[in-house]
């Protein structure tokens, strides 16, 4: 297994032919240029006056600036190192110091678009073959626009390859350890039941109990333990969406460690959405939400910071840990790695990515 992609000249890198996360809809206003760059193509997006995205490659077709140097005329965006001026259709419309414009500057001159859609406060983009870009693909993910969820939101980049951060998503079994002082709360053995995992359509489903976990401090019970019930999908490229739970202590057994029955209402309920955009082989941006039901909020309008706090404090944990497995795995020593039955997640969410690449090859 290559467990970074792209170390190796046989390792293949990446699905193309999935919806891949670019930025936060309200990070792009009317006629501002975002660039970022996603599988190693720099894409440039901006809003048109009437509000729509485009998406095109960033990367001007005459000597490769980045056109977001460049300056936004109306629709159209100019290069700034020699002029050419493109359309939001990545077509090149003058060539000032030819005096070309319109009909006559030669075909070729473009630069290719990608396919874009606004969905759940995230803006999506299609690196793939374009007419595969169905927009039913893009996960059912939940923003700060949901009302039923009162969410905060973020992104942090990482020094990593996006298949070390989706490992980690795909096993919180390393909540025992790497959050020892954030989500366990000290108490490590509370993350020792082993989930449940199973193969959907373009991922994986992870349900767990995480039995005797200690009361966060946002909550207002005065019991001191509860049982966390985790349930995620995580979706190709690495989108996750995930509801938690804490129920009452031996909830877990009540329902034989599945799924809570409706009398069972939980103390305080969470959702969070998340999703991994690798940029290079070694960085990556990592987005995410987060935030209690709507009507906890209104009841303990702290409940939100809390929670922020504590997700906050955790995604550092994960991001230092992460970048340091990075640099330790780059030394390439050779040393063979050893599986625990927590890989399942990692493991089969690894396969399907390397299935889709296989496929799409
Ligand atoms: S590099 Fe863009 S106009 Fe020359
Ligand atoms: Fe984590």
């Amino acid at each position: 297994m290559d467990i970074i992609k792209g170390l190796g000249e046989q390792s293949p890198l990446y699905v193309k032919n999935c919806w891949y996360v670019a930025a936060w809809c309200n990070e792009i206003d009317i006629h501002q240029m975002y660039a970022i760059t996603i599988i190693n193509k720099p894409v440039l997006i901006y809003r048109k006056e009437n509000g729509e995205l485009t998406a095109m490659a960033d990367q001007c077709c005459h000597r490769h600036m980045p056109l977001s140097n460049g300056r936004l005329e109306g629709d159209d965006v100019r290069c700034m190192y020699h002029g050419l001026k493109f359309n939001a259709q990545g077509r090149c419309v003058e060539v000032p110091t030819m005096k070309l414009s319109g009909e006559d500057v030669p075909d070729n001159f473009l630069v290719p678009t990608y396919p874009v859609a606004e969905k759940h406060d995230w803006v999506w983009v299609w690196l793939g073959d374009p007419d595969k870009a169905d927009e039913a693909l893009i996960p059912a993910t939940t923003g700060p626009d949901d009302p039923d969820w009162f969410m905060h939101k973020g992104h942090l980049d990482y020094d990593a390859n996006y298949l070390l951060i989706n490992d980690n998503l795909s096993d919180l079994g390393h909540i025992a350890y790497t959050h020892q002082n954030s989500f366990a709360g000290g108490k490590s053995d509370a993350y020792f039941n082993q989930p449940r995992v199973q193969m959907i359509d373009r991922g994986i489903r992870i349900t767990r109990w995480n039995t005797n976990s200690p009361r966060r401090a946002y909550q207002k019970s005065s019991d001191d333990f509860f049982d966390q019930y985790m349930t995620y999908d995580f979706i190709v490229p690495g989108v996750l969406m995930m509801f938690q739970g804490m129920y009452k202590a031996g909830g877990a057994e009540a329902c034989d460690f599945g799924t809570p029955t409706t009398e069972m209402e939980p103390d305080t309920a969470s959702f969070t959405s998340q999703s991994v955009t690798p940029m290079t082989d070694g960085t990556s941006r990592y987005f995410f939400s987060w935030g209690p039901r709507m009507v906890e909020h209104k009841d303990n309008p702290d409940i939100v910071e809390g929670m922020w706090a504590l997700a906050n404090k955790a995604f550092i944990e994960d991001k230092e840990t992460i970048e340091t497995q990075q640099l330790n795995i780059q030394l390439r020593t050779g040393a063979p790695m050893v599986s625990i039955q927590d890989d399942r997640g990692p493991n089969m969410f690894r396969k399907m990515i390397d299935k889709m690449i296989a496929e799409e090859a």
